[in-house]
């Protein structure tokens, strides 16, 4: 594999937050020099400046601002944009904030990129899982490989949570999703994701500058944001355990996701700066295991040495889907990307870290599943 080290800058949008700054440490660790734009909003930080390593320059500004752009691009020779609202259920109501940070967000960057495009190499951006909508699934009743699947409204009052076969009606089994499997965004935050993936390749392809899109599974690891009521399910049920409450599971907790180390995630992102043989790609980014959230509360309880089962609820959050983890042959070929932390590994390793952080983090998830609910997002 003809792996290269660029050292020119690179500059980080969104690097203030979860996974931006695990990026900034590892970019900083191997010798590059980071410039990082973030907004640093106030449902992801809190009243704190986000998260920051000395080693690297941090501008104040969203992608909206030219003008902030423009000073961000100044020197830099490749760009990792990661800037975005991430929030499938505030999302549904929040749609004019998405859009516009989401989607205009990235066209003004491409547009500022566009007037530097000479000394720009590469441009990688965090598109997302959420982009499949289902993930794929096979059918033994119609002999489908990858069959579309429905989970009406009316099915998930009744309580009946797998998906049924859309052409036949049967149960279909869920496989791993490949890059292949068609697009059915079914929120507008992954619509906004798909479209931050599209712009940014397509603008690759026009000027010639080499441009990739990681869709990153579920990702989690210390420094996940707990004061955003729409952090992910691991730092939830953690923060509830170690707190003394049971973990809320919807549905019956057999759905399943590709939980993937945000170490691992990093790596990705370096390794698709250093390939510049690799190009006008989306690729996944996962560990390939199907894990159900009863497994994640299961194993967080052993982790942390709590004796609370998980609440089944029997209610269902508006939008969620059942089943999808990744298919991650592409990235192996293509990066030589390979996870490196085990699911246990990692929920270790973020139990310690939320074992310094837990009296803060009681309230606010509590305040977190009350938000949804007051939406009535959770059904
Ligand atoms: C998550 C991200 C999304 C990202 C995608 C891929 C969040 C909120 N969403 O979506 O932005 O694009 O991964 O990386 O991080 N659950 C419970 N109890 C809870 C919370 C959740 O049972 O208290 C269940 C949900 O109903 C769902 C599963 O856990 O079935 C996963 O939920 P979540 O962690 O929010 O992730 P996704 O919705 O898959």
């Amino acid at each position: 594999m003809a792996a290269t080290t660029p050292s020119g800058k690179v500059l980080i949008t969104g690097g203030a937050g979860f996974i931006g700054s695990h990026l900034v440490d590892r970019l900083l660790d191997s010798g590059r020099e980071v410039r990082v734009l973030d907004s640093v909003e106030p449902q992801v930080h809190g009243s704190g400046a986000g998260i920051r390593n000395p080693g690297a320059e941090y501008l104040d500004g969203t992608v909206l601002d030219r003008d902030a752009v423009d000073r961000a691009l100044d020197g830099v020779e490749s760009v990792v944009h990661l800037a975005a609202q991430v929030g499938v259920g505030q999302s549904a109501y929040e749609i004019y904030r998405y859009v516009n940070e989401n989607c205009t967000g990235t066209a003004v960057l491409l547009e500022r990129l566009a007037e530097v495009r000479d000394r720009i190499s590469s441009l990688v951006v965090a598109s997302s899982m959420s982009i499949y909508g289902e993930g794929r699934y096979a059918c033994d009743g119609c002999g489908g490989d990858d069959v579309p699947v429905r989970r009406s409204r009316e099915q998930l009052e009744a309580r009946d949570w797998e998906p049924l076969c859309a052409v036949c009606g049967a149960r279909p089994r869920p496989l791993p999703t490949p890059e292949t499997k068609r697009i059915e965004s079914d929120s507008i935050y992954a619509t906004t994701k798909r479209d931050q993936e599209e712009l940014c390749l397509i603008f690759g392809r026009g000027f010639g500058i080499r441009s990739v899109a990681l869709r990153l599974f579920n990702v989690y690891g210390t420094r996940q944001s707990l004061s955003n009521p729409y952090t992910g399910v691991a730092a939830i049920f953690a923060s509830r355990l170690l707190n003394g409450s049971a973990p809320t599971v919807y549905e019956d907790g057999l759905q399943s996701r590709d939980f993937v180390h945000v170490s691992d995630i990093a790596r990705a992102f370096e390794l698709a700066l250093e390939r510049d043989d690799v190009g006008d790609v989306a690729l996944n980014v996962g560990t390939g295991n199907q894990v159900t959230v009863l497994d994640v509360a299961h194993v967080l309880a052993r982790e942390l040495g709590v004796d609370l089962e998980p609440e089944i609820v029997n209610k269902f959050r508006q939008g969620d889907i059942r089943h999808c983890f990744g298919d991650i042959t592409a990235i192996r070929e293509q990066l030589g990307y390979e996870p490196s932390v085990s699911f246990d590994e990692g929920m270790a390793e973020l139990t310690g870290w939320l074992k310094e952080t837990a009296p803060e983090a009681e309230d606010r998830t509590k305040a977190a599943a009350g938000e949804l609910e007051s939406r009535g997002l959770i059904v």
